[in-house]
């Protein structure tokens, strides 16, 4: 069932969604060679707990931590661990869910640790031009199968691959609602979008090949040739004339508060 929201539910989840999107930016400001990713992981459970929000993430099929971080060969769900170290060169992607009243905002970004290779940083740029394209597509009338026909198009113009496994998908008092969203796709086809829906798009782009393996762990998705891969998710709601993105403030909104655990 696709849930529509009302002008009442899409307020909280504009609380939850800025929540996601706040707590995102901090960690990115706070990165540091030689930090844990179990530092991030503490960070982001303090951050959300100590404004009245619960990190979706955290016993959600018993996924162990309050976030995803997912390095470099990692495509994402990778587990923070006090033994995984950033270090010069790495990117990562951290991927953060909020859930305010009820309601779950969910977004990630792929962020650069020191100097990454110039040959990454365009997989991680375009990567961000992916999800940008896939949003400039929605509006009521589109279809879902838009989204991925333009960031499938925008991946492979550049050489890099799309991850076909893992999908965006609608989010609201769930945190996987139907739809899901494809990041590949064919024009005109798929369930149509109506005002009051809300769901994500989160591209995962390859610079090798587009097959996943899943560890041991039962959680980290890697890629299969060890090639790396970046990803970027917004929530987004669909209105008559367009999307908009909901885990996203403005530069005026981000006060002292903010910049405190
Ligand atoms: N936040 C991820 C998403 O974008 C889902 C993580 S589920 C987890 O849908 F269990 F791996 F944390
Ligand atoms: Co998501
Ligand atoms: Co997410």
């Amino acid at each position: 069932m696709i849930t529509i929201k009302s002008a009442r539910e899409i307020e909280i989840m504009k609380e939850s969604c800025k929540l996601a999107a706040k707590t995102l930016h901090y960690l990115g400001k706070n990165l540091k060679i030689g930090m844990s990713t179990e530092d991030i992981n503490k960070m982001c459970h303090q951050y959300t707990i100590n404004r009245n929000a619960i990190p979706a993430t955290l016993g959600y099929h018993g996924f162990p931590a309050s976030l995803c971080t997912s390095r470099n060969e990692i495509i994402c769900h990778g587990i923070p661990s006090a033994k995984d170290f950033l270090k010069d060169g790495d990117i990562i992607n951290l991927d953060v869910t909020s859930i305010v009243k009820g309601f779950h905002g969910d977004c990630n970004a792929t962020f650069f640790v020191g100097n990454v290779k110039p040959e990454i940083k365009k997989l991680v740029e375009v990567t961000h031009e992916c999800l940008l394209a896939g949003i400039s597509v929605c509006r009521a009338g589109a279809h879902i199968g838009d989204i991925g026909a333009v960031i499938e198009e925008m991946a492979h113009d550049n050489g890099y691959s799309v991850v076909h496994e893992y999908c965006g998908h609608g989010i609201g008092r769930g945190f996987h609602e139907e739809p899901q969203i494809t990041h590949f796709g064919k024009r005109g086809t798929g369930v149509e979008m109506r005002p009051g829906m809300t769901f994500t798009i989160e591209p995962m782009i390859n610079i090798g090949k587009r097959h996943s393996r899943v560890l041991d762990d039962g959680w980290t998705v890697v890629t299969k040739d060890k090639s790396w891969s970046a990803q970027f998710e917004h929530t987004i709601h669909i209105t008559e004339s367009g999307a908009e993105i909901m885990t996203t403030f403005s530069p005026e909104e981000w006060t002292a508060d903010d910049d405190k655990l």
